[in-house]
Order: C-alpha cells, then structure tokens, then sequence
C-alpha cells in the first residue's frame, strides 16, 4: 500500500435534525471526504418529537470513523486534519446525569409542541407575578414580555430549550430527582457531543456555545451570560447549566477513536453555521436554509435590532473569548423539508423527497389548495403554539401533484412572511435572498419560491454552508490557511465556485392574489386547538 500523503484539512461534524454527517474540507472548501447517516426519531404522542442522546452521539462517531477512512482512501492520511468544528440543531434540549454521564431521558427536539401548558403557565406568572428585573422590582403582563423579549431576544415558547428542561423536570421523575440533588447536567446538543467527545462516557468538558446558548430563554443577549433574572423565573438552578464559551476558540480535544487528539475549535447553532458559511459576516447580508424547518437570518452587525413584527434577536457568532458578539435577525419557520418528509413517509405521495418537483411540475398551479403546515403551531412571525396544519381549497379535481405544489408554495409564502417582517424591521428591502439545505437542491422549488416570493434567489454550487460555518470558525481558532472570521477578507478564496439565480417570472397581480389567499388560509389554521 501506497504512503498517505499529508495534507491540511478541516472537519466539520455537522449534527442536525434529522442526520449527521461529518465533512472534510481543504482550504478552498472543496470537500475531500464526507460520511452522513440519519438517527431515528421518535414521535410518541402528537406533536411530541423525540430523539436519543446515545443514538445521536453513536451517529456523530460513526461519521467520524467512516469519513476518515474515505479520507484515507482518497490517500490522505488522517493527521491532514488539523482542527474540528461542530454545528448542531440548535434548541433541543439534553439532559444527563453528572454523577454517570448517561442521558436521563430522551432529547425534547427544538420542533416539539409538548410544552404548550408550560408555556401557558409561565405567560400567567408573567401577567400576575411578573419577571423580578432587580430586587422586588416586577414588571408584569405585557411590560413583563418586552423586558424578557429585552434580556433575551426571545419570547415565551415551546420553541426554546429551557422550557423544554422546566418540562422534564415536572413530568420526569429522573430529571426531577437529579435536579433536586445537583445530578442533572443541562445542554442544547452541542454541548452533550463535545461532553462526550472529550470525555468519552464518563463525560468530559460541560460548556455550550453563545448562539446556542442564546436560544435557551436564559443568556442575557448583552452580557452574554446566564442571566439570574431568567433562571429565577424558570425556576431552574444555575449549576446544570454549562459554561458559555465563543463560537470560535480552542475548547479542547477530541479524546477517542479515529480523530483522537485532534483540537475542537468551533461551536456553532446549524443556523448561524449556515450564516457564517454563506460569508454573510457583516450587517445587511442575510440567507435562509432549507432543512428540516427553514431559518432566515439577517446580520445586524454590533447592534442588537429588536423585532416589532414577530422576529426573534440572536447571537450571529462570536469570535473567541475576547471577542465582540454580531448579532442577528431570525425568523423561524418550523415546517419546511418536514412537510415533504410528511408527503413521503405518512401519506406516501412520493417516494423520494427530490420527486416533489417532479410531480409539483406537472401541474401549472395547485387548482386553489393552500398547504398551512402547522404540525406544531406556527414559529415567526405568528408565535401560535395553538395553530394547526391544514389543506384547504380541496375538490375532486385535486390531485397529489397539486398537494406538491401547494407544498412548495407553503414554503414560498412562509418565506415571504419573514421577509415583510424584516423589511419594516430593518428598514432594508432585500432584493435576494442567499439559500442552501437540502431542499434548494430542486430547481422547482426554487423556481416556486422566486414566483412566490417575488424575489431573487441565488443558490451556490457548493451548498454544504452549515458544515463549512463550523469549519470556517474552527480554522480561524488556530489560524488555520490564514482564516480570520473577523476579517472577512482572509476567506477570499473559500467557496467561489460561483452561483446560479432564480427570478421571479410570476405576475404581480397572480403573485398578490395567491398571497390573500395565504393569508385567508392562516387565518383559519390558528388557534384551532384552544
Ligand atoms: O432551530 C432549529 C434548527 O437549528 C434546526 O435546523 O437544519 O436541522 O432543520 P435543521
């Protein structure tokens, strides 16, 4: 056998919703080896969504292993790879015991409706008791919302991961027991991968990273700390909690199996991954994924921009531990590529997610179907935990390839919400949208949603933005090819294989008219269950 050439790569574990994967990438983030593999999920009540902390993790090491082997087989010596990032789905909550390391229950996904109740009871403390903003100060009912919206970025929802741990802690003996004797350790998904991934079973460093972190209802968005007032009113104990580390240092190492000894130098949330990756660093520049759900963000720079119109405000990256936070804009939408998973696993009109825009293309409109896929509740801009999904415009003329396209179109039109609201609050018109994930990689879809949207879309060829976020940050912890993440001109030369766009071509008038039929849709699909 031939000797391994040594080279200089970056990996990138890339632990979303559904899958894992583990990319490896060279300077000009061409990808030299890859390994992705799904982890079961579990949907044990509706709108429950599950998954197991040890399956996550077994998925993470098989990447690992099976991309460095490719990588070897590509005739690179494993050592190439100098530095890892990680990057995750960013609000589902873990917790584990700090006396074994094991998981006390299953993971509550960050698209879970579970907590409705939970959420409803903390609204409540907020109209009668309030949010304790200093000593027996209280602000309460809607003072109390934009004092907590103020600290946080984020408003009351089943959305964000502390009120998912507040759920296991009422309603899972275990967790309730461990956080009653100090066992329970807390983190978003990031942190139980680097826990286990320097530290093997017994668990290593207990740390998460400040944009996941900032989706948990409890960092201060200025301080970038846990903040007491919020953890006083969640009723959670600061000592479960990790520390709040950058999105870009040196963490510590890998401490097992192939990539052992290996450096760990970024941490980032999927999203801000993607923002990172798409090289939207400076205010302005925004994109949207299309993964499991779809996120748009759009990057304020230094300021904090707060949302008068249903967006959330969230930490974009930080880059290392004495560097200024950039923030973002965010509006999240709960249901995208799970609604073609939906098609395909639950109804069975298709048989491949990629057939949707085959079928969606054999038909020129959807006949008058409106798809609200609100499996549970409605994110930005509307907030409803109570909306339901719902077709509607249904006769007997409807076929599957018509539900398709209705589909496509949902995703279109959630798009376009996002964007009206960012546009009265950023007082910037975006006049195209940068976008990546699984579901841009069909032409119809993206055709669809310039119609829809009634703006250009600009999809690069090398899509895999989440996991080149990661990379990108890792690099820049140890200076790695030159990459400085707050010099945006040492990435230069990353990713420039150029970019194909999509205009819209609809009519304005057909686009306005499809628009009020949305809206009249949504209308009838919120607060179905109260
Ligand atoms: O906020 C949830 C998000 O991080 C999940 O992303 O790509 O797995 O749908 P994705």
């Amino acid at each position: 056998m031939s000797a391994l050439k040594q080279g200089e790569f970056v990996g990138s574990l890339d632990c979303g919703t559904t899958s894992s994967r583990f990319l490896i990438f060279d300077k000009y983030a061409d990808i030299v080896a890859e390994y992705q593999t799904e982890y079961p999920q579990y949907y044990p009540e509706p709108g429950w969504h599950e998954q197991d902390a040890d399956e996550i993790m077994a998925s993470c090491d098989v990447c690992i292993t099976e991309a460095c082997k490719a990588l070897e087989a590509a005739g690179w010596s494993k050592d190439s790879v100098k530095v890892i990032g990680i990057t995750n789905q960013r609000e589902t909550a873990v917790a584990w015991s700090r006396k074994t390391g094991k998981p006390l229950c299953r993971a509550i996904v960050w698209d879970d409706g579970r907590t409705k109740n939970t959420v409803a009871h903390f609204e409540r403390k907020l109209d009668y008791v309030g949010l304790e903003v200093q000593p027996g100060v209280f602000r309460k009912a809607k003072n109390g919302e934009a004092a907590l919206k103020e600290l946080t970025g984020l408003q009351l929802s089943t959305y964000f991961s502390a009120i998912k741990l507040r759920w296991m802690i009422e309603h899972h003996q275990q967790v309730k027991k461990a956080h009653e004797e100090d066992d329970l350790l807390f983190g978003t998904v990031e942190s139980w991968i680097v826990y286990r991934l320097t530290g093997g079973v017994h668990g290593g460093l207990h740390i998460t990273e400040v944009t996941n972190a900032s989706r948990t209802l409890l960092m201060n968005l200025r301080t970038l700390e846990w903040d007491p007032v919020m953890l006083n009113f969640l009723e959670i104990r600061p000592s479960v909690l990790p520390k709040i580390a950058s999105s870009s240092e040196v963490y510590g190492e890998v401490s097992y199996g192939a990539l052992q000894g290996v450096k760990i130098g970024g941490l980032v949330g999927d999203q801000q991954g993607a923002l990172i990756g798409n090289k939207c660093l400076k205010q302005g520049e925004a994109k949207c994924t299309y993964g499991t759900g779809a996120f748009l963000l759009f990057c304020t720079g230094a300021d904090i921009v707060s949302s008068a119109h249903g967006l959330l405000s969230t930490v974009a990256y930080k880059d290392g531990q004495t560097g200024k936070p950039v923030y973002a804009l965010e509006g999240s939408i709960a249901v995208a590529g799970s609604a073609i998973k939906w098609l395909r696993d639950s109804l069975g009109l298709i048989k491949s997610a990629p057939e949707i825009n085959t079928l969606a293309a054999s038909v020129p409109r959807t006949g008058g179907v409106y798809f609200v896929p609100a499996f549970s509740g409605l994110l930005a801009p509307y907030w409803d935990p109570g909306a339901a999904g719902m077709l509607i415009g249904l006769s007997a003329y409807t076929t599957s390839a018509h539900i398709c396209r209705a589909t496509l179109e949902a995703n279109a039109f959630q798009t376009r919400e996002i964007l009206e609201s960012m546009k009265l609050d950023s007082k910037t018109d975006l006049k195209h949208l940068m976008v990546d994930g699984g579901m841009t990689n069909g032409d119809m879809a993206m055709e669809v949603l310039a119609d829809i949207g009634g703006f250009t879309v600009v999809r690069p060829e090398m899509r895999e933005s989440t996991a080149l976020g990661s990379a990108l940050l890792a690099g820049s912890a140890v200076r790695l090819f030159g990459w400085d993440i707050s010099k945006p001109e040492t990435l230069a030369e990353v990713n420039t294989k150029g970019t194909r766009e999509f205009k819209p071509g609809m009519p304005e008038a057909t686009r306005e008219k499809k628009w009020r039929g949305w809206k009249r849709a949504v209308e009838r699909s919120l607060a179905w269950d109260e």
